[in-house]
């Protein structure tokens, strides 16, 4: 059992850890029973729902009980080398031992050396580098795959890739990119069958791995990963993680269920993210209110709210806009997308897709009707399946209202 003596603090960016992380035991269940049965998961889910910090908690979970973990982020990995690059770093972080005793460090750093200009093949997991960059990544996956091939030795093995689908996505975009996208896709799937039983993989990421592959018709690449996903907290854990913020606060509040109720009906979607929000925002109300008898009032929640919707804190929302052109592969959808959003963020209740459909048809009266609306209908799939918007019927609203008046703001006003 992993103990935690700190208080839990209100962080609004980076994943939660230790006293930090709030709640989410069915999930982490969930999760950890895919894993132990030396299942793969894919974990997928809209941006800022809490994917990396529950990861991030389960492989605590299972390094105090023993198990080894390898855990890394690969968003910022260019091109394949830098991938496997990352990922034998990180299996070296994650101290695995390798046949013969050698830990996989010691190769690394002959490898770091090779890599920097000498040629040749070193230690017994059989590092080989050499030839030009392009023929590198395949030699160095080879290399990898077999240090992993061998793991599991020492107890089970879990290797959590986080945001695999923007790296892909870069991949892609490059010359003769969908080829690559499936090497990689298919290697990873080599290793997973190599490892199986032995080595389990969660792989998670914001943009929709599933979408990736389905657009390119990969599918089978990744056709032996268990889905999962995750979405906001309960109306009964929010007010529960609301109350535990309060009363972690070096001067602690009180925060009555009026107070709850109301931050949860403001935010519409009550991810641990935007709670996190909006109770910094009301704590950071001027010092006259935050002393005055009865702090927090429900008044206070809809101040804090106007707060967060200043310009200076829009940059907290802005990603949700550039990673439009991250999710679709053609400009003019993420154009069409982008104009949605701007016309159903201004009815609270949404919009049908008849609307939708009309407007569209009347900016551009000379486009195949059939195919704007094919078109149409993957982009609200899209935007729904990430979070942006929420399907009822045949009509399409924002899914979170902080996210619907910001988009107000910063495109329609
Ligand atoms: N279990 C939790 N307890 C408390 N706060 C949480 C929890 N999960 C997420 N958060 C809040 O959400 C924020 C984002 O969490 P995290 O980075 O895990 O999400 P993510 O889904 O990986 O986001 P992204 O899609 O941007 O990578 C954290 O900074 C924190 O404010
Ligand atoms: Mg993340």
């Amino acid at each position: 059992m992993v103990l935690y003596t700190q208080r839990m603090k209100n962080i609004t960016g980076p994943p939660v850890t230790g006293a930090d992380f709030f709640g989410r035991e069915e999930e982490l269940a969930r999760l950890r029973r895919a894993v132990e049965a030396g299942n793969h998961a894919l974990l997928s889910a809209p941006r800022r729902v809490g994917k990396s910090s529950l990861v991030l908690r389960l492989c605590d979970m299972l390094l105090a009980e023993g198990w080894q973990v390898v855990r890394l982020d690969v968003q910022h990995c260019s091109d394949e080398a830098e991938f496997v690059r990352a990922l034998l770093r990180a299996t070296v972080d994650g101290g695995l031992e390798v046949p013969g005793g050698v830990k996989a460090v010691d190769g690394l750093r002959r490898f770091r050396s090779l890599f920097a200009g000498t040629k040749g093949q070193v230690g017994p997991v059989g590092l080989e580098v050499g030839g030009d960059e392009a023929d590198v990544w395949r030699k160095l996956a080879a290399s990898v795959q077999r240090v992993l091939s061998s793991a599991g030795g020492q107890g089970p093995v879990l290797i959590a890739v986080d945001e695999l689908p923007i790296f892909l996505g870069k991949v892609a975009d490059s010359e003769d990119g969908v080829r690559r996208a499936r090497g990689v896709l298919d290697w990873l799937r080599g290793v997973r069958q190599n490892t199986g039983g032995r080595v389990s993989w969660i792989i998670t990421g914001s943009v929709g791995l599933d979408s990736f592959v389905e657009r390119r018709g990969l599918h089978g690449a990744i056709n032996d990963l268990t889905p999962q996903t995750l979405g906001a907290f309960s109306d009964e854990t929010a007010v529960a993680f609301l109350k535990a913020l309060g009363a972690n606060l070096d001067r602690p509040r009180n925060m009555g269920d009026e107070v709850c109720a109301e931050i949860i009906r403001r935010v519409g979607w009550p991810l641990p993210f935007y709670l996190q929000l909006l109770f910094s925002s009301l704590m950071d109300r001027p010092a006259e209110r935050r002393e005055a008898p009865g702090f927090p009032t429900t008044e206070d929640v809809a101040a804090a709210y106007d707060d967060l919707l200043q310009p200076h804190q829009q940059i907290r929302f802005d990603h949700w806009d550039s990673r439009l052109d991250q999710q679709f592969d053609d400009p003019a959808d993420a154009g069409i997308a982008r104009y949605v959003l701007a016309h159903v963020c201004q009815r609270a209740r949404g919009c049908p897709r008849g609307k939708l459909f009309n407007l569209l048809l009347s900016r551009q009266p000379n486009v195949d009707p059939d195919a704007l609306e094919r078109r149409l209908v993957s982009i609200l799939h899209l935007l729904g399946r990430d979070g942006y918007l929420l399907q009822t019927g045949s009509t399409h609203a924002f899914r979170s209202f902080l996210l619907r008046d910001y988009w107000k703001r910063r495109f329609c006003e």
